[in-house]
């Protein structure tokens, strides 16, 4: 019990404009936290499923691997902040409604052709609702970075209720997370100030590692004797 309310006394300390009790706080913590967790472990599952689905009718596996992380509370404010809303702490519905990512999952495929295969497959599911699409991989950002990212909802089932919740999947070929990785870290190492002859090194090494990765996925077609018979999903 003391871990729990020692939480709540934490985010009391940073924001005490919170109006209602410890417990209370504590209460719409712990909510956001099972109902974005729960989210994460509904699709997980769904995509691992499809995966092996896939694997057995095809046998091969598009996804490499998934991450995913939940925001941290303190995180979810400071980005409430920056998006303009008033008194976020106080309106914890409208930050649920305009922050999209407070749960994301990164979607690590082998090949490029693969990101859309998967957000295909994943979108066909009757009960998931798709909020929004960023094709980053048609249209780069300024940076160099290629990604797919689909903000959906999943229904997540608790003891007498349905709640529709929204994740943020950033679908990813190797190639592209390798870059993205790197390209973050070494922001990041530098307080997210990097000179522009280094931002413009490796939005060049996003474009050559663009390349590579059409490249190895013609091999993929020429190794396996096939062109993308997979591009129907
Ligand atoms: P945010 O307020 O940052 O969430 O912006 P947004 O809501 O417009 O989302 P956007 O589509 O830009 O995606 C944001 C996320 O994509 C970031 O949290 C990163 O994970 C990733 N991302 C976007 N741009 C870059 C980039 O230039 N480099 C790297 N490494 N990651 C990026
Ligand atoms: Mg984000």
């Amino acid at each position: 019990m003391a871990f729990r309310y020692y939480y709540a006394d934490i985010i009391r300390d940073k924001m005490p404009e919170f109006r209602g009790t410890d417990e209370e706080l504590q209460e719409r913590i712990d909510n956001i936290s099972l109902l974005y967790n729960s989210a994460i472990k509904v699709l997980e599952t769904r995509l691992e499923i499809i995966s092996d689905d896939f694997d057995k009718k095809h046998s091969y596996m598009p996804i490499h691997h998934v991450q995913s992380r939940l925001k941290t509370f303190e995180s979810i404010m400071e980005k409430a902040g920056r998006y303009g809303i008033e008194d976020p702490i106080n309106n914890l519905d409208t930050v649920r409604r305009e922050i999209l990512d407070i749960a994301g999952l990164r979607v690590i495929c082998n090949y490029e052709e693969d990101l859309q295969t998967m957000s295909n497959l994943l979108l066909a599911q009757e009960d998931i609702e798709m909020i929004k699409v960023k094709d980053y991989c048609d249209q780069p950002k300024e940076s160099g970075y290629r990604s797919l990212h689909v903000v959906v909802a999943v229904p997540v089932y608790l003891v007498n209720t349905k709640k529709m919740v929204p994740v943020e999947i950033q679908f990813r070929s190797i190639v592209m997370d390798a870059w993205a990785s790197l390209e973050h870290e070494l922001r990041y190492k530098n307080k997210g100030e990097l000179k522009p002859e280094i931002v413009s090194s490796l939005k060049e090494c996003a474009e050559q590692l663009h390349y590579i990765d059409e490249r190895l996925s013609k091999i993929r077609h020429e190794v396996l004797k096939d062109d993308n018979k997979y591009s129907d999903y």
